[in-house]
């Protein structure tokens, strides 16, 4: 087995360009495209006229850069900040502190295809936002300037005003990439919901049927948000609503909304439960479907029902014979009435309605307000989305094992969504918030109560929500009623630069490097998560100490997304007993600093597992 250096990359598009690999592998030959091979496949789909064609689609200045940042792999890492969760040693939640872009660069080999349900509420666009410029030469080093955490300070947003000649160009290369990154997350059954206004929906629909396909839209749901109409408009219309637009990956539907119980009842006592009427008249003229247009005879009365109705019944006659034997048809009084059939509830128990596309009476934006009051005593924040809402579109499109995500997290309603379905139905859905530390406005509520930013905000929010939840009854069962933080910061691995001058004094520091790759200030917390991206294992995976090599410092990372383990250790020396003791798997990745082996033990230990030194 190999022997590698674990280096800081994360092949963004070496992976898309494995992906081609496995559909036009004769376009690919080395690593690199054959243009003229990919054109002779695609054939008729190709835009023939080339470079200059007129393409379908949504351009805006920036957008090749916009979609060169989904692929730039990021060169930070999440590190975990202990003590500002709850039940931190148990909980698989987590809230990631930091700019998403970079974040979910981050997440794209571990959580790639996991995500069952997204659903955000980026900034809308209103010419009052503040939008996270994002800077195309270091995304990173620009975020860390921005937060203060280099020496260097920086303003961490800037409006977009509509002045701004690039207003709704801005508003789309901040939001392009993330979809794209966004997309790699989901599963192939999962679905994504966005919340939007009038302002972007128009070109958030058009980069989505870009980014996941039209045939993925599912549905433009319209939100009532406002209860009592604006009538201080200078339009004098009052815009009540908000958008939130649908989109799965695949086929599968959304769950759809069971059956009211209360539109059945059982007058007359029906051994077979509560049942409805429903009418049997059909659609078909008798040109049309001749089998549906017959004459029905009451065989306890002998009275007949005809003519049939001018467009037929809806069933054929045996059917409705079917129905007479079954004691479901209602017969009514005259012969010109309409025999009509029961409906029992019991009959398709698991039979779900359509949910409506149209947004009535969910909740209003003044319920998210209430619910910021409720667990702050104050309005700390300004047109929170009521948990409710979310909570919908969680239960259509999760199951209760899922693994949900919002990377606008903003004060967390998502997480108050998901505690409170989880509580209702026994879930064990996990979540993965995302969100920037936006400083709170100066002199705002949220600044005059101690919040500084919005992320410090939205852990309270959840520290409140779980202390508010654990009152009224103790998480039961798996019910999952905690959160860990996590921070986007530098790599632990010293920042690699390709040296190509010739100062003697240079190379020596290029040389030490290589040898000692690690960062100065490089802790074990983070390097284990920071080897856990890289290596493919999500955040939560189980983190135990070998069994057998208690002393050793050798630790086990598994998951139920991986077929192997990964097993490390960053002591500076590692004795050959303890090396001895561990029974390695079949693809079993080690994960070790380099300098804590002598080369025998590399040699040994690469012949019986994947072996990656630092
Ligand atoms: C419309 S608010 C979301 C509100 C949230 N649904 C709520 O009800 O509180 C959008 C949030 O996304 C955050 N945000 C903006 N740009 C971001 C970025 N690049 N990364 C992470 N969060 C970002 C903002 O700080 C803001 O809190």
């Amino acid at each position: 087995m190999p022997h590698t250096r674990l280096r800081p990359t994360f092949p963004l598009t070496e992976e898309r360009l494995a992906e081609l690999n496995a559909i036009v592998p004769e376009a690919l030959a080395d690593g690199k495209i054959n243009w003229d091979v990919l054109r002779e496949i695609l054939g008729e789909h190709l835009d023939d006229e080339g470079a200059q064609a007129e393409h379908f689609g949504l351009f805006w200045p920036g957008k090749r850069a916009a979609r060169h940042l989904a692929v730039v792999p990021s060169r930070g890492t999440i590190v975990p900040v202990a003590g500002e969760g709850v039940r931190e040693a148990t909980t698989r939640n987590l809230f990631i502190e930091g700019d998403n872009l970079e974040v979910l660069k981050l997440l794209q080999k571990s959580y790639a295809g996991q995500v069952k349900m997204i659903y955000i509420d980026p900034p809308f666009n209103t010419g009052n936002d503040f939008v996270y410029m994002d800077d195309f030469a270091d995304p990173l080093g620009d975020y860390l300037r921005k937060t203060g955490q280099s020496d260097e300070r920086g303003k961490l947003l800037t409006t977009n005003s509509r002045a701004d000649g690039r207003f709704h160009s801005n508003w789309l290369s901040m939001i392009y990439p993330r979809l794209r990154l966004a997309r790699g997350l989901l599963r192939e059954d999962g679905v994504i919901f966005i919340s939007i206004d009038d302002n972007e929906v128009h070109n958030l629909r058009h980069i989505m049927n870009e980014v996941f396909g039209e045939e993925a839209f599912v549905a433009c749901f319209v939100w009532h948000r406002r209860q009592i109409p604006d009538s201080r408009n200078e339009s004098k219309v009052s815009t009540d609503h908000e958008y939130v637009l649908c989109y799965r990956k695949s086929v599968t539907p959304l769950r759809g909304l069971d059956r009211d119980p209360g539109l059945f009842s059982n007058p007359d006592d029906d051994p077979r439960g509560p049942w409805t009427s429903t009418d049997l008249t059909g659609l078909a003229t008798k040109d049309q479907r001749p089998n549906l247009h017959y004459v029905i005879k009451d065989p306890s009365t002998g009275r007949k029902y005809s003519p049939p109705p001018e467009r037929g019944w809806a069933i054929s006659k045996e059917r409705f014979e079917q129905f007479i034997a079954e004691g479901r048809i209602l017969w009514p009084p005259k012969p010109t009435g309409r025999p009509r059939a029961k409906r029992f509830f019991n009959d398709n128990k698991n039979e779900t309605t359509s949910l409506s596309s149209v947004l009535e009476d969910v909740a209003f934006t003044q319920d998210g307000t209430k619910e910021i009051q409720d667990l702050f005593g104050e309005k700390v924040m300004s047109f929170p989305k009521p948990s409710k809402l979310i909570k919908l579109f969680v239960q259509q499109a999760s199951d209760p094992d899922s693994l949900l995500l919002d990377f606008f997290a903003g004060c967390a309603p998502t997480a108050q969504a998901v505690f409170e379905l989880n509580r209702e139905d026994g879930g064990a859905r996990r979540l993965v918030l995302i969100q920037l530390p936006e400083p709170t406005p100066e002199d705002s509520v949220a600044a005059r109560a101690g919040f500084a930013t919005m992320a410090e905000l939205g852990k309270e929010r959840i520290r409140r929500v779980i202390k508010k939840m654990t009152k009224e009854r103790a998480p039961e069962g798996k019910e999952d009623l905690g959160f860990r933080v996590m921070k986007l910061t530098e790599s632990n691995f010293k920042r690699w630069h390709d040296y190509a001058g010739s100062d003697i004094d240079e190379v020596q520091t290029f040389f030490e490097q290589v040898e000692t790759p690690l960062a100065e200030e490089w802790t074990p917390e983070g390097l284990l998560a920071e080897v856990m991206l890289l290596e493919g294992f999500p955040l939560d995976s189980t983190v135990e100490p070998f069994a057998g090599a208690q002393k050793s410092g050798v630790s086990v990372v598994t998951s139920e997304y991986s077929g192997h383990r990964l097993l490390f250790s960053f002591d500076k020396e590692l004795q050959d007993k303890v090396l001895g003791e561990i029974e390695f798997a079949e693809g079993d990745v080690f994960v070790c600093l380099d300098s804590s082996l002598t080369d025998a033990q590399k040699i040994r230990l690469a012949d019986r597992c994947n072996l990656k030194t630092i």
